[in-house]
């Protein structure tokens, strides 16, 4: 015998309604969670870019930074037939930016240089050890607007990130945000840190003193209580950013004040990619326990040189749908659990064949209708009505059909009457409007 065939490790299925399982694992509510998103950024004039799930390692390694926890511990690498090196993408980014470059014209054209407003939805790997929220496959929906600098437009992109989440329907969203300053200001910043907590790093956890020579930034986010200890007479990286940085952070809070949009200051926010520089943020759910991120993002740079083009200024943020999808099953108890609202059974071969043009006369009235096919008599019939959670189930007989009419049921209430053909599909789609 070999290994049992089950799905691996950190990865889930989404599922028909009828299959019952976890609420936020049903696909009815994935898609119309995915067609509120889609339709959210629709609005702001942004367009849906598709990347292949696979891209070059180095991509990654040199994009997200070789010290971050994603390149050093979590990608799915593999070498192809032909030996290239390859990995499933970690997140959507520079799969963005990759695919711009390469079709995006020629660098000094119009075309290159023109605003880019970019979404994308799709499975992300990151090889985590699973917990609820975390998964080794997981779906991000990401913007990245690319070509726009201003302070404003980062407060655009928070803007977009909160209206997704009331679109969306998901409550009590807080918004953390912070400054990551530019280069130079997070390189003055880091040496002091350093040699700070060089003097005092036998206080540290043993990944904090990994990360005091790879990246000290990230110490500021650890939870270890003896790193935080540590951290409490550390130098502030407020104290280091210039003027002109300080001015930027101090402009975004003042336009967020502005409208009225609440947000923490959240010295700590560091976020775990290196790419990041001036604003970045998270936000959060009470409702989500320990993974409590249900999105971040921030404005980054140095991606176009990386990949030999000159640089450009970019935005944007990635949201995690399975911890969208579980706030929403939690708080919305009218998930859709039927795949049908009209099942139309016909006893008798010429009843079944009326009920054909019947059924596609409900589908154009956008109901969802279901002819029955199967061999048996009534109560199986019914049966299989039942299993698809069809609302209605409309019954042709012989009789019925000599006088034109059929017997239209409400499943939950039993109730029954008689409805003549011309009227039925009409008749059901102001009945079915008007259930609860
Ligand atoms: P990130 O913070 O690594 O950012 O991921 C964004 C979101 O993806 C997280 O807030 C979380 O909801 C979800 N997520 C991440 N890892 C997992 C996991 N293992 N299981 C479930 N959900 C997860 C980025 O990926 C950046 N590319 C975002 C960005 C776009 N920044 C600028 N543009």
């Amino acid at each position: 015998m070999g290994e049992p065939l089950v799905r691996p490790k950190g990865t889930f299925d989404i599922l028909p309604s009828s299959w019952g399982g976890e609420p936020w694992k049903r696909s009815p509510l994935w898609q119309s969670l995915e067609q509120s998103l889609r339709d959210t950024v629709k609005n702001w004039g942004y367009e849906e870019l598709r990347t292949p799930i696979f891209e070059a390692t180095s991509l990654f390694q040199r994009g997200v930074g070789e010290s971050s926890d994603i390149v050093s511990k979590e990608m799915y690498n593999f070498l192809d037939r032909a030996d290239r090196r390859l990995t499933l993408r970690p997140e959507g980014t520079l799969g963005a930016i990759r695919a711009l470059v390469e079709n995006g014209g020629q660098p000094g054209s119009p075309q290159y240089r023109a605003v880019q407003r970019l979404f994308y939805l799709g499975p992300m790997f990151r090889y985590e050890r699973p917990q609820a929220g975390r998964y080794r496959q997981f779906h991000q929906f990401g913007i990245e607007a690319i070509g726009l600098a201003s302070w404003q437009s980062d407060v655009e992109i928070l803007q977009i990130a909160l209206e997704i989440c009331k679109n969306a329907g998901l409550p009590d969203i807080q918004l953390q945000i912070n400054t990551l300053g530019d280069a130079a200001d997070r390189e003055r910043f880091k040496s002091a840190l350093r040699k700070d907590l060089m003097t005092r790093s036998h206080q540290l956890s043993e990944e904090s003193r990994r990360r005091l020579q790879l990246n000290p930034l990230r110490i500021l986010d650890s939870k270890d209580p003896d790193d935080r200890v540590a951290l409490q007479s550390a130098p502030r990286f407020e104290d280091f950013l210039s003027a002109e940085s300080s001015l930027r952070f101090a402009k975004t809070t003042e336009l967020l004040d502005h409208l009225d949009i609440s947000y923490t200051r959240n010295a700590s926010l560091v976020r775990g990619l290196d790419y990041y520089s001036h604003l970045v943020f998270e936000l959060t759910s009470p409702d989500l326990g320990a993974q409590s991120s249900l999105a971040g993002g921030g404005r980054y740079g140095g991606l176009f040189s990386l990949l030999n083009r000159p640089e450009r200024p970019a935005v944007g943020f990635g949201m995690g749908l399975e911890r969208m999808a579980q706030i929403l099953a939690k708080s919305r108890a009218d998930l859709p659990i039927s795949s049908c609202d009209v099942y139309l059974i016909g006893i008798g071969p010429s009843a079944q064949r009326a009920l054909y043009p019947l059924s596609r006369e409900c589908r154009e009235q956008g109901l969802r209708a279901l002819v029955h096919t199967e061999e048996g008599k009534l109560p199986k019939a019914l049966q299989l009505a039942n299993e698809t959670g069809a609302h209605f189930v409309v019954l042709v007989g012989e009789s019925e059909l000599q006088k034109g009419e059929a017997s239209v049921k409400h499943m939950r209430s039993r109730s029954e009457r008689n409805c003549p053909f011309r009227q039925i599909a009409q008749q059901l789609r102001s009945d079915l409007a008007e259930l609860p």
